[in-house]
């Protein structure tokens, strides 16, 4: 059974496909995370996110740099969203994803553009949903817990321009796949979507 999770920013669906690849016992891949190592490992060269070739010249990072606390911060997301435009870097990191969702006894994988390219065949595609002002919420409290000073309107700036250059771009932007079902977390605790999230597998399969 391969569950593709799809979202934007501080939605939950990183949560919700951990939470479920334990409950069902499958390996998980969080995509976003290769997204953050191209754009640490150009940050890391002093070369610009901007430019396509500087970013396809940093897609062959080392699998260690994938466990570097770094790479979860705002600056290397933000950094992120920008390499992940660059339909070459998209190519690049492709079949890495296709042979993840493929094992045998399948997987969950989280990102964007999962239920849409990546695993197009997936069982189950969950599109995972909040409101931006409740993700930013979300979001300044993480950021405040780590000490970080940055306010509520900066927070929710951010996501903005994250949604619209995430939606916008040419080569698999983020979108709902048509066969997924939505699963709105705006006013879900973490355990309240988990069981949704769940509950919404067992359909799918059931009715598969
Ligand atoms: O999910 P995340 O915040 O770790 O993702 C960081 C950026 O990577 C996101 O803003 C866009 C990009 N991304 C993508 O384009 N496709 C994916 N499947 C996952 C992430």
């Amino acid at each position: 059974m391969i569950i593709a999770v799809d979202g934007p920013a501080a939605s939950g669906k990183g949560t919700i496909a951990r939470a479920l690849a334990r409950h069902y016992n499958l390996p998980h891949l969080d995509t976003g995370l290769l997204y953050r190592a191209v754009a640490a490992t150009l940050l890391r060269a002093g070369l610009e996110p901007a430019s396509e070739a500087d970013a396809v010249a940093s897609c062959g990072f080392e699998d260690e740099l994938l466990g570097d606390p770094w790479l979860r911060t705002d600056e290397v997301g933000r950094l992120a969203s920008v390499v992940s435009a660059h339909p070459p870097v998209r190519a690049a990191l492709l079949e890495r994803q296709r042979n993840f969702a493929r094992q045998p006894g399948g997987a969950v994988l989280d990102g964007r553009d999962i239920g849409t390219v990546i695993a197009p065949d997936a069982e189950v595609k969950l599109f995972v949903k909040a409101t931006p002002t409740i993700r930013a919420q979300r979001r300044h409290l993480e950021l405040r817990k780590q000490g970080a000073d940055t306010s509520l309107d900066k927070v929710l700036a951010d996501i903005r321009t994250r949604d619209e250059r995430d939606s916008q771009r040419s080569e698999a932007p983020m979108r709902q796949a048509e066969d997924a079902a939505v699963l709105d977390t705006s006013f879900l605790s973490i355990d309240a979507a988990v069981q949704r999230a769940i509950a919404l597998v067992e359909q799918r399969t059931r009715a598969g």
